[in-house]
């Protein structure tokens, strides 16, 4: 298991201010309730923007819509990332957007294969011609009281050395970089480079440039035929999904033509 304590990371860091207040837990219930109740009660000097919490083990790690996350000690990367963005709310999911394509970049930088992304949060890998899961990202948000976001809190999961037997029986298929490249990937090498991409990508979102067409790009979603669970909602909606909006909201044209758009839920690929 590769070393991921603040003496392995910092002098490896590129970034100017994301991961600079890093913290490491050998082991914690969740980095993303960590992170958010220390944000609650710290002063952004303690814990400034770019703060990561990051753990080789989560014993109760959290995915969307009320899921567990589970890794094996070690395994994985499990972090959470603290922003603080003066942004109006609809744009919260930039941050989810950010991460997948700097998850992608980096991925594709260190080996030779092509992620892709499924909405609104997965980022996928070939194999044995199946996109499957291998990463996850959990976005959580507090609004100040001007109705602009005060704070959030991301939260990164990806299976790194999972070995195949180890992998989760999970809703979407998933799969792990070991298991589809046959060889261990160093943690720290791609956490450092995905912080360098993270950063880049949202000093270019705080400029105003959006991430939502190079994410859209990359997204296996669209054009599929699927079923949509909205948040809140029983009835699934059947349709094709035929694009995003800016905010990274779902499109979805039902069998009867009428066009749906799904803010926040989970669909499956039919
Ligand atoms: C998902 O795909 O449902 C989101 C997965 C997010 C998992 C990460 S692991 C680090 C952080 N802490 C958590 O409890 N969850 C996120």
């Amino acid at each position: 298991m590769d070393e991921l304590r603040e003496t392995a990371v910092l002098p490896q860091l590129t970034t100017k201010w994301l991961g600079r207040s890093y913290h490491y837990f050998p082991e914690i219930g969740s980095t993303n309730d960590a992170l958010k109740d220390a944000a609650a009660v710290q002063s952004p000097q303690k814990l400034p923007a770019g703060a990561v919490f990051l753990t080789d083990y989560q014993h109760q790690g959290r995915g969307r819509l009320t899921r567990r996350w589970l890794a094996a000690a070690g395994t994985s990367l499990l972090f959470s990332l603290l922003f603080r963005p003066d942004w109006p709310p609809e744009q919260a999911q930039w941050l989810t957007m950010l991460a997948s394509l700097a998850v992608a970049q980096t991925v594709e930088e260190m080996t030779n294969l092509t992620v892709a992304l499924k909405w609104p949060n997965d980022v996928m890998l070939q194999q044995a011609g199946e996109w499957r899961k291998f990463g996850g990202m959990l976005l959580e948000g507090v609004m100040g009281d001007n109705g602009r976001l005060q704070r959030i809190i991301l939260g990164i999961g990806l299976n790194v050395n999972l070995p195949p037997q180890q992998l989760p029986e999970v809703i979407t298929p998933a799969t792990s970089l070991l298991a589809v490249t046959g060889t261990a990937v160093s943690r720290l090498d791609l956490l450092v480079n995905l912080l360098q991409h993270l950063e880049t990508g949202y000093e270019r979102a705080d400029d105003g440039r959006s991430p939502h067409p190079a994410w859209q790009k990359r997204l296996i979603t669209l054009g599929q035929p699927v079923k949509a669970s909205q948040t809140g909602t029983t009835t699934p909606i059947r349709g094709t999904a035929v694009a995003t909006d800016e905010w990274g909201r779902l499109l979805v044209r039902d069998n009867q033509g009428k066009l749906h758009t799904i803010a926040a839920g989970d669909v499956t690929l039919r």
